[in-house]
This record gives structure tokens, C-alpha cells and sequence, in this order.
């Protein structure tokens, strides 16, 4: 709710119910009309040219309608009033408090057991909205009494976008193979990591379907990359501010292809921590002066001393039927060794389109 506007020479000054005040420039505010002259609302894509406007452009008249819950701006360039919606104009604050906050960082006491959802239940509306937020808020969750086939892999994946196409195909089947290049196929115990550091994209989500177990250990181990970057930040913030300024290249070799990329192990928007890159098994070699190398692996111990602490892990040996998918930038997987036959099946989703899905359910 708006309780009043003041035009100054170049903005417009809100006061929203509560304390917030902030200036919108009259230049955005034009840019952003969403009236009939400016805005197509079948595309929702902007009629107007940009470049054109006057960067100098005035406000004739502002009104507040509907006790604050809209302002009518007349416009110097323009004959009709066009109308922002309070809620709009919160929405694009500078300032925004971050009560809406989402994430539940997590330490592993603080994973329950409804972190367990079942097949037929996300398959309804409201479950699958549920299923939605809780992968958004803990990063990951388990769907039990799947098919354990490629198809039921397929049919979740494509509830929340598409199957993403990637050097390991579309949907995958594994059993421990010593074929192939990535040190996913092997017995050996794997630490907690990040898939792709070698793309520039990686995946955003990470499904993997337990189709069969006949086998000792070979739980699935998960961290959670933004719990351990807190943890990080609070006690060495100098280290956390090298760690997301150097960019660490990883690289995959194998099936005719070579794909490197590199970003910072944190890495951040405006500040905010926006995804966690950590794969000590693809990082490739790089160069810094010596006072920084010796700074980048201070800090790729301590990384590693945090995520393999058992208070940062979650522990799970998934049962046939049992699919599990995480966020792959934001939680570390792993897994501990195991003897006998364990059989996945999984894809790849890409942040976008889970996202995408996110906001279409209001929930991002
Ligand atoms: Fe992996």
C-alpha cells in the first residue's frame, strides 16, 4: 500500500505503508508502463522504444487510486494516465527486506523425515506444488514408490521441465562400469561434490533412482553448499571473499569431447550467494601468484574438513523405488563405497526450467 508520492525534478518519491521510502526514477518508471500504448500483454514483451524516450522525461500529475493500491502517472510525452500497481513497485524495490526469504540452510539434525515424498502424492496439483518448494527451500528431496524404470525418471522430469541433453545422454542407466571416463561409475567411495564444474551451465537439478540394491553400503551423502558458504563467511570472511572472486577452472575429458569452464567455488549476485561449484575431481590446473595459491588451498581444506563432517552430512542408502533429487547448485552430492550391484537411473534438469516451474506455482 501507497500512503504518499511526491515528484521531484527526475523521480518519483514513494512512502509505502510502514517505513519504506524510495525514489523511482522517472526514466524507469516510463520504461516500465505497461499500459496499451506501451506494453503488449499477449507477449508480455515492451512496445515501447527505449531509446527514444527523453532521459529528462517528467511527471505532469501523480495520483494515488484505490486508497494506495495504485498511482496514475500522467506522463510529459503522453495524453493517457498509466497506472503502477503498489505491489509492482514493491516488488522492484532497491531495498527489498528479505522476509520472503526461502532457503532453509541445513545441517543434518535439521532434515526430517518429511523430507520423504511419495510418487502418487507429487503427481496431484497441490503435492507437486509442495514437492516444488521443498526442493527450493532444503535444496533436495526424496520420492519414494517410484517405477523403478527410465520412464518414471522421464515422467518427474518432465513435470518440472525437460530432460537436459548433456555428454551422458538425456536419461541415463548405470551400474558400476569401469568403462567410462567419469569417476561416477566406479565402487569407490565418492566425495561430496558438484556436478559439471566443466560446464558453463551446469545442471541445475540432479535425479538419481535407486532400480536396484543387492549390495553393502553405497549411501548417498548430501551438504549443503550455502550452510557450509555461512559457515565460511562468519568465521573467515576474507577467505569467503577470495573464494568467490577466484575463478577455478574445471575440465572433463572423455567420449570425444573436452569441456572446461570455470567460475568461483561461491559465487555471487549483488552479494548474494547465487550457486556453490566444488568438484575436486574435475578441477584443472590454473596459475595464481604464490601468496594467493597458497590462500586457495587453505581454503580448499577447509571446504573439505566442512563437508566431510558428519554434521554437515545427510546420510541415506537409497532402497529400490527411492528417487532422490537435489539442486546440483546449491547441494554437494557423494556417495560411500559399496560391494555388490546397485543399479541408477536419472537425468539431468536444467536452474532454468526448474525456476521457471518455481514461479509459475508462486513460489520463487
Ligand atoms: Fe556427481
Amino acid at each position: 500500500m501507497i500512503e504518499s508520492v511526491k515528484i521531484l525534478t527526475n523521480s518519483l518519491r514513494i512512502k509505502f505503508k510502514g517505513e519504506t521510502i524510495e525514489n523511482f526514477p522517472n526514466i524507469w518508471l516510463r520504461d516500465h508502463a505497461k499500459d496499451e500504448q506501451n506494453w503488449d500483454r499477449r507477449s508480455h514483451q515492451r512496445k515501447t522504444n527505449t531509446g527514444c524516450l527523453d532521459l529528462d522525461i517528467k511527471i505532469k500529475q501523480a495520483k494515488l487510486k484505490n486508497e494506495g493500491q495504485h498511482i496514475e502517472i500522467l506522463w510529459s510525452d503522453m495524453t493517457n494516465v498509466v497506472s503502477y500497481s503498489s505491489e509492482y513497485l514493491l516488488k522492484h524495490l532497491l531495498c527489498k527486506n528479505r522476509k520472503d526469504f526461502k532457503f532453509r540452510l541445513w545441517k543434518k539434525y535439521q532434515i526430517k523425515e518429511d523430507i520423504f515424498l511419495s510418487y502418487k502424492d507429487i503427481m496431484r496439483e497441490n503435492g507437486f506444488k509442495f514437492f516444488l518448494e521443498k526442493i527450493y527451500k532444503f535444496g533436495f528431496c526424496v520420492i519414494t514408490n517410484c517405477e523403478t524404470n527410465l520412464k518414471a525418471v522421464e515422467t518427474i522430469a518432465n513435470k518440472i521441465g525437460y530432460v537436459r541433453q548433456s555428454i551422458f545422454g538425456g536419461l541415463w542407466e548405470f551400474e558400476s562400469n569401469q568403462d567410462k571416463a567419469d569417476s561416477a561409475y566406479t565402487q569407490e567411495e565418492l566425495k561430496p561434490h558438484t556436478d559439471a564444474t566443466y560446464s558453463n551451465d551446469a545442471p541445475g537439478l540432479q535425479l538419481l533412482l535407486c532400480c536396484d540394491y543387492k549390495a553393502k553400503g553405497g549411501e548417498s551423502i548430501l551438504v549443503d553448499g550455502f550452510k557450509i558458504a555461512q559457515n565460511l563467511k562468519k568465521n573467515d570472511k576474507d577467505l569467503f571473499d577470495f573464494l568467490s572472486s577466484v575463478e577455478v577452472p574445471g575440465k572433463y575429458i572423455g567420449d570425444g569431447v573436452i569441456l572446461e569452464a570455470k567460475r568461483p567455488i561461491f559465487k555471487l549476485d549483488n552479494n548474494e550467494l547465487i550457486q556453490v561449484s566444488f568438484n575436486n575431481y574435475d578441477r584443472t590446473e590454473f596459475r595464481l601468484d604464490e601468496l594467493q595459491t597458497l590462500k586457495f588451498y587453505e581454503g580448499i581444506k577447509k571446504i573439505n574438513n566442512l563437508i566431510n563432517k558428519p554434521e554437515y552430512q545427510w546420510r541415506h542408502v537409497l532402497n529400490p523405488g527411492q528417487l532422490l533429487i537435489f539442486n546440483n547448485w546449491r547441494i554437494l552430492h557423494g556417495r560411500s563405497s559399496f560391494k555388490g550391484k546397485r543399479k541408477m537411473a536419472g537425468c539431468y534438469i536444467n536452474m532454468e526450467d526448474f525456476m521457471s516451474a518455481c514461479r509459475v506455482n508462486g513460489i520463487s
